[in-house]
């Protein structure tokens, strides 16, 4: 007999099929047992009808606890009344292990104590819908990179300088030396951008988040495209490009997930090219004008994202932010010495920036002085300074946040539940 899976069960209508799963629940009454089966690619009511079986079969459909493992031998039949299309008449049942009382039960827990649970929250279909769109997301962006004649190039985790400043770095012990989680791949990426001309990573990078919010881990994923011979403006084409892609892909193959998380896919449909583009300075302007208390050269908080998001139906672009508020290695613009020609995108409903990039400084006594100003050891950005000493061009990159990303197309409020095994302030555990 075959084994199949759910995801295909359309394919064996009325044939005897066999499937493996875990028991996600089940119904009793009297001559009938509904078990729902799930095995990774979706849930099955298998009936169990006290006539068709042995009476061991039958004890046993009753007995099995939840999360038990089993299998299931029986016939596919037409069901309008499930989402799935689909039933299993039950012929027999073989138990694999049976679970012990299971500690997530389908009444309402706490948040903290699903945490403490992960790696068992993670069989819930709510958790399984968002990793499912996450893993879409991360395909989509491989899939984008690709299309678009980028070469992967991997970064390293152990680094011997901070990207984004010293204040979240993660420090460890090298071989008697001190070494960095790194922050972030784009120095790296840089380097890559000189050998391949266009590149990208896509891993995990680290940052030690002191403060508690909804929107900060402190590992989590990034994509990190750098391109070279790219000013400010080809930077914000290939963010919003990239974001069109990931949002039509996620919209095309993750209907049935965000229909389970009720998650509303008009405001996504919604978004088209272009995103507008605003200057930092008409965003304080525009934050102003709507009675926030905010002063040129602050920098812009989530609530002040929230506000600024709430004017526009599609992400936003907010570009040249005062150079004072952002990293070392962001270039001048060459009009207005005080900003930065970097941009961050900012989502849709209340999601905050999902991307931060700009283009990067290419001269190279600049790049010295500015490494000075931030206290920066030269030391270790030898190798970075090379890049300037050896056919430096204009380039541009950004990295694109996965945990926010899939926050806001899930419509999921916390990001420690868009990353199979969240890390923040106060959680390493599972
Ligand atoms: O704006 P950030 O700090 O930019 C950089 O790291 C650049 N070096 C990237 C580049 O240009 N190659 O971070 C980029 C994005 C943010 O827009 C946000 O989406 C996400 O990474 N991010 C975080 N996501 C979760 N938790 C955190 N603590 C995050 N910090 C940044
Ligand atoms: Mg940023």
């Amino acid at each position: 007999m075959e084994h199949v899976t759910i995801a295909d069960i359309a394919n064996f209508d009325e044939k005897e099929v066999e499937l493996r799963g875990w028991l996600y629940n089940r119904r009793s009454s009297g001559k009938l047992h509904f078990l729902q089966l799930r095995d990774g690619t979706g849930v099955i009511q298998c009936v169990a009808f006290k006539g068709d079986l042995t009476e061991d079969v039958f004890r046993l459909c009753g007995e099995l606890t939840q999360e038990s493992a089993f299998t299931v031998r029986g016939t596919v039949r037409r069901d309008e009344r499930s989402s799935l299309g689909y039933e299993i008449g039950v012929r027999a049942i073989d138990a694999v292990s049976a679970a012990q009382e299971y500690p997530i039960s389908p009444k309402e827990h706490g948040v903290a104590f699903l945490m403490e649970h992960r790696h068992l929250w993670l069989r819930s279909s709510r958790t399984h819908a968002i990793l499912r769109v996450r893993g879409q997301v991360l395909e989509a962006c491989r899939a984008f990179m690709s299309e678009g004649g980028f070469t992967l190039i991997d970064a390293p985790i152990l680094t011997p300088a901070a990207c984004e400043g010293t204040t979240t770095l993660f420090e460890t012990d090298y071989f008697g030396h001190t070494a960095y989680l790194s922050q972030s791949g784009q120095l790296y990426m840089e380097a890559a951008a000189m050998a391949f001309g266009k590149a990208y990573c896509l891993g995990p990078t680290f940052r030690a988040e002191k403060s508690k919010t909804r929107r900060h881990l402190s590992e989590f994923w990034m994509m990190e495209p750098e391109m070279a011979y790219c000013d400010l403006d080809g930077d914000m084409d290939l963010a919003e490009d990239l974001i069109m892609y990931v949002v039509a892909r996620v919209l095309d193959r993750c209907e049935a997930e965000l229909q389970l998380l009720e998650r509303d896919p008009g405001p996504l449909r919604k978004i088209a090219k272009p995103f507008p583009r605003i200057t930092y300075t008409e965003a304080v302007e525009r934050l102003v004008g709507q009675g926030v208390d905010f002063q040129w050269g602050q920098d812009l908080g989530g609530e002040d994202e929230t506000t600024l998001a709430d004017c526009f139906e599609t992400p936003v672009l907010v570009h040249r932010y005062p150079a004072a508020i952002k990293a070392f290695y962001m270039k001048r613009d060459p009009t207005d010495a005080r900003l930065a020609l970097c941009v961050d995108m900012l989502a849709p409903e209340g999601y905050g920036e999902i991307i931060g990039g700009g283009q990067r400084e290419d001269d190279l006594q600049t790049l010295e002085s500015k490494l000075d100003e931030h206290k920066l050891p030269r030391q270790a950005f030898e190798w970075y300074l090379d890049l300037r000493r050896y056919g430096s061009v204009p380039h541009a990159g950004f990295g694109m946040g996965i945990e926010r990303v899939v926050s806001w197309l899930c419509g999921v409020n916390h990001l420690r539940e868009t990353i199979p095994f969240p890390r923040t302030l106060q959680r390493i555990y599972p």
